[in-house]
């Protein structure tokens, strides 16, 4: 039985052909660090890398490469933002469709005096812009956002958010882990301070690669979370002040670098209004195929507006594990079952604490296999 892989939202697959070519390329040809030599595979290195940051702000709409930092990944990057600005005193607003990428760092931080609010969403995940507005207090220093929600799908609407956090002098940062590749992000336009995206979900890269994009005066304002060799300013033993040095110390991830940059370069030259409308597509053949069944309840928006593609669902008849596990082991198709790392999103949209099982195809998705998984969910909740 030939697998059918429908969880992208935790990690792509399969990956652009190029991504590993890329990869073994470094591991076989090039070798070299950055930063730490004048020999021409350092140079070559050097070369991917900047390429890469260059390609990341020219997806993102960002404007300045030197504040494109690469990080391990995601999680990594809003640790960063979140510990590196916020203080004892402060106060942070989130959505109620956070990860806990954001809120267990923010746990951790309220023990040592910072507070927060969820804004609160309605029972499909979106949440309403003007419901930001009663929360803000004196001492709000920041919003973080989860652009779309990993486990209904939901796109929020970042540019109203956007335009409130400017109007009140919020620091604004996107959590961009479901949308990143998938749909348009406008880093100048948005007004964002920080733009956080993992290199492993929707741009189609390895994992342990990520990047932050940072706003300038945010950048001033931010500490790194990490201190170390930079290969810069070695006669200094301080943190060099400017960037990217400043927030990447330590060697780089350069197999994950190359693999990154070949699958952006990808993004870029297929076009991302071609990955969205594919994956709309699909998207939409699955929630038209499942539509009315009675024993399963489609979890978040209703409709394909606005909605990326992760789409949650609810087995009343049976255990949710229960269906993913037939899923795979009768049809071959893998899904992700549980809470997805967002229990308050799970308390929004009802399915706490049983959680869902989660589809979510991808850019080499075909439409054969929505239609294989359409009729395993038929089959599985007796429809
Ligand atoms: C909305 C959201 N934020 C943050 C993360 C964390 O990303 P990573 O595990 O790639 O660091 C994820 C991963 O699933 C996510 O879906």
């Amino acid at each position: 039985m030939e697998a059918i892989y429908l969880d992208n939202a935790a990690t792509s697959f399969p990956k652009p052909p190029e991504v590993a070519k890329a990869m073994y390329r470094y591991m076989t040809e090039v070798g070299a660090s950055i930063n730490r030599g004048v020999y021409a595979s350092s140079q070559e290195a050097g070369l991917v890398t900047l390429t890469l940051r260059e390609q990341l702000c020219q997806l993102f709409h960002h404007d300045e490469p030197t504040r494109c930092i690469l990080t391990p990944g995601n999680t990594v990057g809003l640790n960063m933002v979140l510990r590196g600005w916020l203080h004892p005193g402060d106060h942070c607003l989130v959505s109620a469709m956070e990860h806990n990428a954001v809120m267990r760092p923010l746990h951790d931080l309220a023990e040592e005096g910072v507070c927060f609010d969820r804004i609160p969403c309605d029972g499909e995940g979106r949440m309403d812009p003007v419901d930001i507005l009663p929360l803000i207090r004196p001492n709000t220093r920041l919003l973080v956002l989860s652009h779309a929600s990993n486990v209904g799908g939901a796109v929020q609407d970042a540019e109203a958010v956007g335009r409130i956090c400017r109007e009140h002098g919020i620091p604004f940062v996107l959590d961009a882990a479901q949308t990143a590749g998938h749909w348009p992000i406008d880093f100048v336009g948005l007004g964002l301070s920080a733009l956080s995206v993992p290199g492993h979900k929707g741009l189609m890269g390895p994992s342990g690669i990520g990047a932050l994009l940072l706003a300038e005066e945010f950048a001033r304002g931010l500490k790194p979370l990490i201190t170390g060799g930079t290969g810069s300013r070695s006669d200094l033993e301080v943190q060099p002040e400017y960037l990217p040095d400043r927030f990447e110390s330590g060697t780089h991830n350069l197999p994950g670098i190359f693999g990154l940059q070949a699958a952006v370069e990808m993004i870029l030259e297929t076009g991302l209004d071609a990955i969205r409308r594919w994956e709309t597509a699909l998207t939409g053949m699955f929630l038209d195929g499942i539509k009315g069944l009675p024993g399963v309840r489609v979890v978040g928006p209703a409709d394909r507006k606005d909605r990326v593609a992760v789409v949650s669902l609810d087995f009343l008849r049976m255990d949710n594990a229960e269906a993913a596990s037939r899923l795979e082991q009768e049809y071959g198709i893998l899904t992700r079952c549980g809470l997805h790392c967002a229990p308050t999103a799970h308390r929004t949209l009802g399915t706490f604490p049983q959680g869902t099982v989660r589809f979510s195809p991808g850019f080499y998705t075909t439409a054969d296999e929505i239609s294989r998984a359409v009729r395993a969910v038929k089959e599985i909740a007796g429809g």
